[in-house]
């Protein structure tokens, strides 16, 4: 297997690669909404339908009790090693609409200042069609060229997006079935084009939704105000409470299991390249805010921290209304780091969040989701293995990064499948996942389909 094969066929089918991602990316598979439930599965056929294609001599729609899971396997040798590969079809809900350029879900081609060649515009082009399909392109390639040197099994969840519910479910029922040597996710990002990184570490995450609620019905807020608790005034009383002065989080024992980093290891992580003008240019902000005492890439990877989401109540439509509500609402995501566990955290809010409303109100706090976070050693064979891929296809080594975000079901892996996750992300930050006008660079799309096919090469290598 040739870095310089693997290019070849990359750029002979370019045009059918990209086009085989667009037709994906017309199907509206959100999980969080229910009216999209028929494209949800609809997308599970689909990318049933590429697997067999791309040469998987079984494929299987898995029934859970929420969306169903695809898996299908090549297994050419008991004796070689099995590369697990994960992935999501469902999506992020696209709205708000009205900010897209093009519609969510009629997938175009845009150039932009960083993706000079030209990136696909579409909800989930990135997150995570677009990552998810390079590892089946990748498959496709290895088949071909008669140059996949070990087993592999693909999962590809319909549920990511909402929590991996299902996917836990399944996970635990099928632990033989899911048996491998080491899981392979792009689901993640890497720092530019010019510089890959391989994440190290998600953070874990506990989300909870309140409510605050006060008088039995809406009151007219002359007639009441300023004698009766206003659920809304409470609530960003109670919200603005759980931070102090500086940007600590207040809850009691919010911070006993977090793991503090040494000098050393954050020494080390300041090497990565980081511009603080571009990374505020590029958000349209004239500072950075967060916890005082850590730097930005600090505060968004080694440190927990707890966002409102969404807040509402009361009157937001045309004009003004004088009333009182009965009601206010927030959901609330606290991102956790390495030891600290969800449900003790999830139970530290609720306890903490009831104990500072005023008895003019009651509170309710209902948890959400929650996962714990993940850490991964530089050293292990699939870590090297994937450092030597990006070397190979970038020009440069990778550099371990600490993600921000969450992939809960990747701590849960570890439990159940007792094997290591190598995150091989080929996404920028900038490519506005989760965002209106997401998009992944065409040059992110080739170069990952052919760096996989390196990774399976040298993890084989080095496992031997
Ligand atoms: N792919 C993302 C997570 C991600 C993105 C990690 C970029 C690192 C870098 C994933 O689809 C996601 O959005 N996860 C959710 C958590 C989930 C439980 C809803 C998140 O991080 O908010
Ligand atoms: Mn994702
Ligand atoms: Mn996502």
């Amino acid at each position: 297997m040739e870095k310089n094969e693997i290019n070849k066929y990359v750029q002979e089918n370019k045009d059918r690669l990209v086009d085989e991602l667009m037709e994906l990316l017309r199907i509206p598979s959100v999980s969080a909404d229910a009216t999209y439930s028929q494209d949800v599965i609809e997308m599970a056929d689909a990318v049933k339908a590429s697997l067999e294609k791309a040469g998987c001599d079984v494929v299987e729609i898995c029934d859970t009790p929420g969306y169903p899971i695809v898996y299908g396997h090549k297994i050419i040798d008991p004796a070689l090693p099995t590369v697990l590969v994960y992935g999501h079809y469902d999506v992020q809900p696209a709205d708000p609409l009205e900010l897209w350029t093009s519609p969510p879900f009629e997938p175009v081609i845009k150039k932009t200042e960083i993706h000079p060649e030209g990136a696909i515009f579409a909800r989930g082009a990135c997150d995570d069609k677009g990552q998810m399909y390079m590892h089946v392109k990748a498959f496709e390639y290895m088949i071909k060229s008669n140059t996949l040197p070990c087993n592999v099994k693909f999962m590809i969840e319909g549920e990511e997006e909402v929590g991996s519910t299902s996917l836990s479910w399944f996970v635990e029922r099928n632990q033989e079935k899911l048996k491998n040597d080491v899981i392979l996710i792009s689901d993640t990002g890497m720092i530019s084009n010019k510089q890959p990184s391989i994440t190290t570490g998600l953070r874990g995450l506990s989300y909870v939704e309140v409510a605050v609620t006060g008088p039995n019905r809406d009151l007219h807020s002359g007639l009441y105000g300023g004698a009766v608790a206003n659920p809304i005034n409470i609530l960003a009383k109670m919200i603005a409470s759980l931070h102090d002065e500086n940007n600590h989080i207040t809850i009691p024992g919010f911070y006993d299991n977090v793991e503090e980093l040494s000098t050393e290891e954050r020494a080390e992580m300041a090497k990565a390249p980081f511009d603080l003008e571009d990374y505020k240019k590029s958000i349209d902000i004239k500072n950075v805010y967060g916890e005082k005492g850590y730097s930005t890439n600090e505060r968004n990877s080694i440190r927990p921290t707890l966002d409102v989401n969404g807040i509402w109540g009361g009157y937001t439509g045309e004009g003004a209304k004088t009333v009182i509500a009965s009601q206010a609402f927030a959901k609330i995501s606290m991102r956790l780091v390495p030891n600290q566990d969800h449900h003790e955290i999830t139970e530290l809010f609720q306890k903490h969040f009831e104990s500072i409303a005023p008895d003019a109100v009651t509170v309710k706090v209902t948890p959400h989701h929650g996962g714990q976070g993940y850490v991964t050693p530089i050293d292990s064979i699939g870590y090297r293995a994937a450092n030597k891929a990006y070397t190979e296809t970038f020009g440069v080594p990778a550099i371990p990064v600490r993600s921000g975000g969450s992939i809960p079901i990747v701590a849960l892996f570890e439990k159940e499948l007792k094997s290591k996750t190598i995150l091989m992300g080929f996404g920028l930050d900038s490519d506005a996942i989760h965002s209106p006008n997401e998009h992944f660079g065409i040059f992110n799309y080739l170069k990952g389909i052919e760096t996989i096919p390196l990774f399976y090469k040298y993890f084989v290598e080095m496992s031997k």
